[in-house]
């Protein structure tokens, strides 16, 4: 439809991304073959029926055994270009991706393969697509404090490729305060900060409220729930957080796309936009999350063109290129 063809051809910055959720079964398998890893599953069909989310964990139980075939720094480059292209077919001119080294730190895989291949496909995409695209380390919440410092410090070496710090996977029992003195720390060293905060886990809006006034992050991952509290709300429109929403994803892990909350932040004037979190499992990338939504919500080509500016302005592109240029 117009729609569509709009929504994707609409210049955008894309903020929420995994790169490990970007594994699709045709590069899993290659990569297998590739790597002499026996699979469970025979068939792209096969993979596919296994996409039976319901929910947060039954997600992460599918998501992280895939990455076993990950293994030498082109197989990440491998991984990161596919998206890359994908996401250039898409309207995407800015990306600032998710990676989860310690999903492969913690079954043997050396920092500096991860690293140094996905760093190899954001320079590529800036050659080869004009994409500008940055890197975000992400601390996996269900390992301990320590080891997220000690990726930090892995990490320190390799700082001029990545633009900020994050925090993902199982919230439940996992709160923000548990990493403040490591996001401290990055703060310090001069990254950006954001976590995720995701939707319909018991007690979302204490740890919104947690990141937002201890944490003090740039952004908030998902945090739709922050609509309970008007106030809150108020409060980070004047701080200018970023709310990198991902309406595809949400309809798997929670039945419902939350386009209320969407929408009730984007009348607010939040700086809200929409992203594809792991396109790869949901089955949409950033274009079709703007299509999705707006199909849903009945958005109209200017409510599209304000999500796709506020991409833009909760990016971190500007600090960073006026760093570069003074
Ligand atoms: N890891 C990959 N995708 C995630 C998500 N949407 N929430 C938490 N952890 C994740
Ligand atoms: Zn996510």
């Amino acid at each position: 439809t117009d729609l569509t063809a709009f929504a994707h051809g609409l210049p955008k910055a894309e903020l929420h991304l995994h790169l490990e959720g970007t594994l699709e079964p045709e590069l899993k398998f290659a990569l297998a073959a590739k790597n002499g890893i026996e699979l469970d599953q025979k068939t792209v069909d096969d993979v596919k029926a296994s996409y039976d989310f319901t929910d947060l964990t039954s997600f992460l139980a599918v998501y992280y055994p895939a990455m076993q075939v990950l293994q030498t720094a082109d197989d990440f480059h491998d991984l990161a270009w596919e998206y890359l292209q994908r996401a250039k077919a898409q309207g995407v001119v800015h990306v600032e991706m998710f990676f989860d080294p310690q999903a492969h730190t913690s079954r043997g895989v050396p920092f500096a393969e991860v690293i140094t291949g996905y760093r190899r496909a954001a320079v590529r995409a800036q050659d080869e697509l004009g994409i500008s695209a940055e890197l975000i380390l992400c601390f996996l919440r269900d390992f301990s404090a320590e080891y997220a410092m000690a990726t930090l410090m892995e990490a320190l070496p390799y700082k001029a490729w990545i633009v900020g710090v994050g925090l993902d996977s199982d919230e439940r029992g996992n709160p923000p305060e548990k990493f403040a003195a490591v996001f401290a720390r990055a703060r310090a060293e001069g990254f950006f900060l954001t976590m995720h905060c995701d939707i319909d886990q018991v007690g979302s809006i204490d740890n919104i409220r947690t990141v937002l006034e201890d944490i003090q992050v740039d952004r908030i991952d998902h945090g739709t729930n922050i609509v309970e509290d008007p106030a809150l709300v108020d409060a980070a429109i004047a701080k200018g957080i970023g709310f990198t929403t991902c309406p595809v994803s949400n309809s798997f892990v929670t039945d419902q796309m939350k386009s209320e909350e969407i929408v009730s932040l984007l009348r607010k004037g939040a700086r809200v936009m929409v992203n594809s979190d792991d396109p790869a499992y949901f089955g949409g990338y950033v274009g079709d999350n703007y299509v999705a939504l707006a199909e849903q919500a009945g958005l109209t080509a200017t409510d599209l063109v304000q999500l796709a500016i506020n991409s833009f302005e909760a990016s971190w592109l500007t600090a960073r290129r006026r760093e570069a240029f003074v």
